[in-house]
């Protein structure tokens, strides 16, 4: 990919530039918490997108998607907004920048990844994280701290991509860190990295290739209740309920917005549940509470689907430890803690049975914990 990149930057604009890259994610548990105060568990993965940038002295951006296989040029003014879809996360970054303050001047960019895109690994995040370390380090003597480089791409979802997303993925894309987990407690903001390498078991993702596309899906409206939910009883966020004080206004809610909030209640002690878990090497309660999280997302908040509950139904009946689906749902993959031993099996019944079910090849993916936004040269 860096040797694709570097001779198209070189063809396209033949002079110098930096090249910079940020990290897809995965969540091991705390789904749909990160918007209600609750904590995630996210790390960066293996997949990345790879940016060759150079500032080039004008008001104006150049962009190349080598795999969309699309140009884009824009000015920095709120009116010069894109059509492309894709380049709003590269305009949306420059936008949010600089109503920070800070600095962003034009740029010629070509870019290119491996983050599967809307298998729920946050290609999106990805892209928005890469350009903000970028238009950081190039603009502003990586001046602006890291955590507003994640809270940039979370603004730009919501102000140029129609998401009302929480902080999860732009945070993981960004502060990852080799052979680590996070848990970010999405109230206070703190974090701590958790070294994450289960002995005797395997983290694989199983993309079931059923698009997930998190703009105009019903995630915004999922994110509607648990605030209608929360303002009745008072509170900030659903962080600070307790399924007592949901069955209290259960006459005053609708069924939809009891069950989610249902949901993301039982999420919430679940992260927790898992945090105590792995401090005791306990992998069997963390693979049970990925399993309730899955039929949560399925039964309760509503964001999976048949493929991926296959995938989840599959994977138990192979004793696989914990699987449930990852991310905001609406498709993509489902995330399973495997035995060493059962790995072969499970892999083998996946590569036999979804196709057979489905006629898609679905793709596996080994997770691989690595080093979140960075400058390569
Ligand atoms: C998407 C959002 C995140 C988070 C997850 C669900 O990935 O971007 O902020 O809400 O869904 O956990």
């Amino acid at each position: 990919m860096k040797n694709t990149l570097i001779s198209l930057f070189q063809s396209r604009f033949g002079k110098d530039f930096r090249l910079y890259a940020s990290s897809g994610r995965i969540n091991l548990i705390g789904e749909h918490t990160d918007y209600n105060g609750g904590f995630v568990f996210p790390g960066a993965i293996d997949k990345v997108i790879m940016a060759a940038i150079s500032p080039n002295g004008s008001d104006r951006v150049r962009v190349q998607s080598v795999d969309l296989n699309d140009y884009c040029e824009f000015g920095l003014r709120e009116e010069d907004i894109p059509q492309q879809q894709w380049a709003r996360y590269v305009f949306g970054v420059c936008r949010e920048v600089q109503k920070r303050g800070f600095a962003v001047g034009g740029f010629d960019a070509v870019f290119a990844g491996d983050v599967p895109l809307g298998a729920g690994l946050s290609s999106s995040a990805t892209l928005e994280s890469c350009f903000a370390f970028a238009v950081n380090d190039l603009f502003n003597d990586n001046k602006i701290e890291k955590f507003e480089l994640a809270r940039i791409g979370q603004s730009t979802e919501h102000n140029y991509c129609g998401v009302k997303c929480g902080i999860m993925d732009q945070f993981a894309s960004i502060h990852g860190k080799k052979g680590c987990l996070m848990r970010l407690d999405c109230r206070s903001m703190e974090f701590e990295y958790f070294p994450f390498d289960p002995k005797g078991y395997r983290l694989v993702l199983v993309n079931s290739k059923v698009k997930h596309e998190l703009v105009g899906s019903p995630y915004n409206k999922r994110r509607e209740s648990c605030e209608r939910v929360a303002s009745l009883l008072g509170m900030e966020t659903l962080r600070d309920a307790e399924m007592a004080d949901l069955e209290g206004v259960k006459d005053k809610i609708s069924e939809e917005d009891y069950m989610r909030a249902r949901y993301v209640i039982g999420e919430k002690q679940r992260v927790l549940d898992v945090c105590e878990a792995l401090e005791r090497g306990d992998y069997e309660t963390v693979g049970q509470r990925m399993y309730q999280t899955h039929w949560g997302m399925s039964k309760d908040y509503e964001v999976s689907c048949e493929e991926l509950d296959f995938l989840a139904r599959l994977a138990e009946r192979c004793g696989v430890t914990g699987s449930r689906i990852m991310g905001g749902g609406f498709g993509g993959c489902t995330i399973n803690l495997v035995k060493d031993e059962l790995y072969d099996a499970f892999i083998g019944a996946v590569k036999k049975e979804f196709p057979a079910q489905y006629n898609v090849e679905p793709e596996i993916i080994p997770v691989v914990i690595s080093d979140g936004a960075r400058r390569i040269e």
